[in-house]
């Protein structure tokens, strides 16, 4: 019902994105870190919608003065949204920017939505109930790494993290067909949740990056850790891995 309802929300979010013609932009602080207005516009739309579906719910969003997580947020309920994940593909009409939704239940992820309005696919999960693609069922995939793609994230925004990521890329290269990268962390960990490659890092990501998708991923029988193995917080930023179900163990990359 709340999941049902939380589909709609982000299906009309899509719309907006669709749309959405010139939208002025804003430089945030770290490298080629933006915002646009339509960033804005579908934070507040879904803060509105999603606080009439669920009013005891507290937010965590990317844009506007919403993304300090507090200690309120790992008890009841939570809103942790990202309005579009994908910000540069978004201006550069680059493919694809998706809208992810999580809902955490005393700060574990509970329901996740992320929603590709470019091709229209919805992602959904609840906890322990399975991952689905447009209303069907999916899986990892259970081929080898060796026989799989590999996608990663820049990290773009911490500078810091570039040699270490370039590092990984370098050491992944020879152990998987090839390596992607697509400009939104949530689309990424989809990718490996309904079977497209097999294997996804970024050095650092916001918890409104990966909440929905890891739960989706977790769903589809992918291991979801940190690049040291470790289960993810939760709480903010992270490392972030997600292997399918073919992958046995993490290979020695990081
Ligand atoms: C970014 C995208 C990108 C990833 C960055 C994220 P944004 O989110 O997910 O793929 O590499 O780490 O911050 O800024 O487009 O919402
Ligand atoms: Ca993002
Ligand atoms: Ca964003």
């Amino acid at each position: 019902m709340v999941l049902s309802s939380i589909i709609q929300i982000a299906r009309e979010a899509g719309k907006i994105m669709m749309e959405a013609s010139n939208p002025r932009i804003m430089e945030k602080s770290g490298h080629a870190n933006f915002c646009t207005e339509t960033d804005e516009k579908i934070q507040a739309f879904l803060i509105d919608k999603l606080s009439g579906i669920c009013p005891d719910a507290s937010f965590l969003g990317e844009e506007d003065g919403q993304d300090v997580f507090t200690s309120k947020m790992s008890k009841g309920l939570c809103f942790v949204i990202d309005p579009i994940d994908g910000t540069s593909n978004f201006i550069f009409a680059y493919r694809p920017s998706v809208i992810s939704i999580a809902l955490l239940k005393d700060g574990k992820p509970y329901l996740a939505v992320v929603y590709n309005p470019f091709d229209e696919k919805m992602f959904t999960a609840e906890a322990g109930k399975g991952a689905y693609l447009n209303r069907e069922r999916i899986m990892s995939s259970e081929t080898p790494l060796s026989e799989s793609l590999a996608v990663f994230g820049t990290a773009p925004y911490y500078e810091e993290l570039r040699d270490k990521t370039f590092d990984a890329v370098k050491k992944i290269m020879p152990l998987c067909v090839d390596v992607r990268r697509s400009g939104s962390a949530a689309w990424d960990m989809c990718c490996v949740a309904c079977g497209s490659c097999s294997l996804y890092f970024e050095m650092r990501i916001q918890l409104w990056d990966y909440a929905a998708a890891a739960l989706i991923a977790t769903e589809a029988g992918c291991k979801v850790t940190d690049t040291e193995g470790k289960p993810l917080s939760y709480m903010g930023a992270t490392s972030v891995v997600c292997v399918a179900q073919g992958v046995e163990t993490l290979p020695d990359i990081f």
